[in-house]
């Protein structure tokens, strides 16, 4: 390198955690300098990329390090940022020219060019100093006078370092999501898609990459539809993440002059490892929900009435069924599926959402009164999206479901789905939700979506389907401020970063058995905070798997989240009654410092896995053991963030007090004590 060698211009973002710097060279995209742990201020990279990488054998004289656009056919042989062309031509993409701006201090917008393929690219990265998160989205702008076919834009990408090892990533069904998988990191290219047309049970749109050195990197997708992910070893070893919509052939195909926005990519990273991720994903989230009245209130107790009723409603049983609950704390009274005309199965009536005449003969108000008067909220179930062949709505507008001229509709739980885009479609469920929502004192909605895609579209729609979604819901609560929405999707199907925007709670699966909620909830909680996590206590045995578990067991798994009975209260005898009666007062105790703070999980070993919430100097300490004990003594547990230099106070489930040195308790651990075979205990640690 000679002594005058230019030194290069370079674009930094910097949050409390993290540093993403970029190299500007003239004329090009930019180049992915460095993306980790929290760099101090003023250290740049020094020389300019290529002047540190002499040219290896055989390769191009022109050097093309990973950049933040990488193009294709023109140099970069990896993956593409961009996958276009028009009717065959320009193909070949590279970007020719790049502009910076910096809105905001916390925000870059690189203005990008391809002069040759006549495209124009803006990608803002906004690296949030309160949540430590990269917020990457792309617009594509077509500026040439043919129509261009997009098969692949990337919402953003970011770089892995040299150590990065394995990426951990999620996989399921209905009633069992949150499957972990752990994929080596190597020189394959590592990829997951989805393209059931929503976000899917089998692959969370996002993943986790753990490091050598104990960095971990995280990024999920703000998207309820089809997506993919990919990451791709890139030649000087690092290796590079990237994620987007997955679209149709022929989805997006745009006129001169048009755009295509992706969905955000959230990436972020911490050397405090997969907890430092969590927490940062759960200050972003928290930072984008919109809570009627701008703050979230206490999550209140939900009464949900699906698995103690199913389609079997009758409304005295139904008003008893409130007054059991308010007399033991419940303050979320959730009517579920099987209140509307005609709905006694599963095999009819989605569409025609009125209230089922022979069930309520007055209405819904009769037993929405009678709950908001024991001093409790309503809610009520819908699937607006769907539509069963067998209903009023189907009869009169059979070509409002998804369909494809000459082929046979395929149907899932008896069901089809509504063409949303259509704007009498959108403006029919409107006029059928609101008024509802009008003459009712209704504070709630959980809206659900029971099936994949299919059919969508003479030309795709899934993009445009999802967008469709966003807007119903914003506009039911635009109308309506003061309801919040549940997103459920036969339990855990629509649980993404962009539907969070739109809503207040998920449903995180239809599975209540409490041992497999440890999997799930521990799945969920890596990308969100708990206060949105539905977490109820079921039935024993439960439902989904036929498992029995304890009620105390099962109170203390749906802990930490938003909690709630789904089981018919009248019939628990008086001593469960009194269990679940102050379990749900423990938690009305407890859920300001559940949902507020930080969260931190780990593993103790030998089927304990534990949950601690708060900050490092006060912890809600939840222990939870999975399985019988195979040891003789019982493992120690060891809770990483505590100070070294501090001395704690612990008070046990047992009411036993004792004291401990952060350090001792960081390195060496905690003694537990003997625990049942599924059990849970809740400790508090305080520092003195
Ligand atoms: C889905 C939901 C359940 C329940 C049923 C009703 O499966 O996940 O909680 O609402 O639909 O049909």
């Amino acid at each position: 390198m000679s002594a005058e060698a230019p030194q290069p211009r370079y674009a930094i973002l910097h949050s409390p955690a993290c540093t993403a710097i970029w190299e500007l060279p003239e004329g090009e995209a930019p180049l992915w300098r460095y993306w980790g742990p929290r760099l101090p201020d003023g250290v740049t990279p020094g020389a300019a990329l290529r002047s540190t990488r002499p040219e290896p054998s055989f390769s191009l004289h022109f050097d093309q390090p990973l950049s933040l656009f990488p193009g294709l056919g023109l140099g970069w042989f990896g993956q593409s940022a961009l996958l276009a062309h028009r009717a065959g031509q320009d193909w070949a993409q590279a970007i020719t020219g790049c502009r910076v701006e910096q809105p905001a201090p916390d925000t870059l917008r690189f203005l990008m060019a391809d002069a040759v393929a006549d495209i124009a690219i803006t990608l803002s990265a906004r690296l949030d100093p309160s949540s430590d998160v990269l917020t990457l989205s792309t617009t594509l702008t077509n500026t040439g006078d043919k129509i261009l076919d997009i098969q692949w834009l990337a919402a953003g990408s970011v770089p892995l370092p040299e150590d990065a090892l394995a990426v951990h990533s999620f996989a399921g069904r209905h009633n069992a999501e949150f499957v972990p998988v752990k994929d080596p990191l190597t020189r394959s290219l590592w990829r997951r898609e989805n393209r059931r047309g929503l976000t899917s049970h089998d692959c969370f749109p996002g993943a986790l990459v753990t490091c050598a050195d104990g960095t971990a990197y995280g990024a999920q997708l703000a998207w309820s539809g089809n997506h993919a992910q990919q990451i791709e070893w890139v030649e000087d070893g690092r290796h590079h993440w990237q994620m987007g919509e997955w679209l149709a052939p022929g989805e997006v195909r745009l006129a001169p002059g048009e755009s295509l926005i992706t969905p955000e990519m959230l990436a972020t990273c911490s050397a405090q490892g997969a907890n430092g991720v969590a927490q940062a994903f759960h200050r972003a989230i928290r930072a984008n929900i919109r809570w009627p009245g701008g703050t979230m209130k206490p999550r209140p107790v939900h009464l949900n009435t699906w698995e103690g009723f199913y389609f079997d409603h009758d409304e005295a049983a139904l008003k008893d069924l409130a007054t059991a609950a308010a007399a033991i704390g419940i303050e979320r009274f959730v009517l579920d599926d099987g209140w509307f005309a005609g709905r006694h199965d599963d095999t009819s009536s989605l569409g025609d959402w009125w209230p089922d005449m022979g069930k309520y003969p007055k209405g819904l108000a009769p037993l929405a009164e009678h709950v908001v008067g024991l001093g409790m909220e309503f809610g009520l179930w819908v699937e607006p999206e769907m539509i069963n062949p067998a209903s009023d709505l189907y009869r009169a507008h059979p070509d409002w479901a998804l369909h494809i001229a000459g082929r046979p509709l395929l149907s899932a739980r008896n069901q089809l789905v509504l063409d949303l885009t259509r704007p009498e479609v959108a403006d029919y469920l409107y006029g059928k939700i609101a008024p509802l929502l009008e003459s009712l004192p209704i504070a709630y909605l959980k809206w659900d979506h029971n099936r994949d895609l299919t059919h969508a579209g003479q030309t795709p729609l899934y993009r445009r389907q999802v967008l469709a979604a966003y807007a119903l819901m914003d506009r039911l609560t635009a109308t309506f401020p003061h309801v919040e929405i549940e997103a459920c999707a036969g339990g855990g199907g629509r649980i993404d970063a962009g539907i969070a925007a739109h809503s207040h709670r998920f449903w995180a699966s239809d599975c209540i058995d409490a041992i497999e909620r440890v999997r799930i909830q521990r799945g969920f909680l890596q990308f969100m905070p708990p206060e949105v996590m539905g977490s109820h206590v079921g039935a024993c045995p439960a439902h989904s798997t036929g498992r029995m578990q304890a009620m105390d067991f099962r109170c203390g798994v749906a802990l930490p989240g938003h909690f709630g009975v789904e089981l018919d209260v009248r019939l628990l005898g008086e001593a469960e009654r009194a269990e679940l009666a102050a379990a749900i007062a423990r938690y009305k105790a407890l859920r300001t410092r559940l949902h507020h703070g930080l969260l931190w999980q780990g593993e103790a070993t030998d089927g304990v896995v534990w949950q601690a919430h708060g900050s490092a100097t006060s912890l809600l300490l939840l222990i939870t053991r999975t399985r019988p004990t195979t040891q003789r003594h019982q493992p120690r547990l060891r809770l990483p963030m505590l100070h070294p230099d501090r001395r704690y106070r612990i008070h046990t489930e047992a009411a036993d007090v004792w004291e401990v040195d952060g350090a001792w308790a960081i390195r060496s651990g905690l003694p537990l004590p003997p625990m049942r075979g599924e059990e849970v205990q809740v400790w508090q640690i305080e520092a003195i």
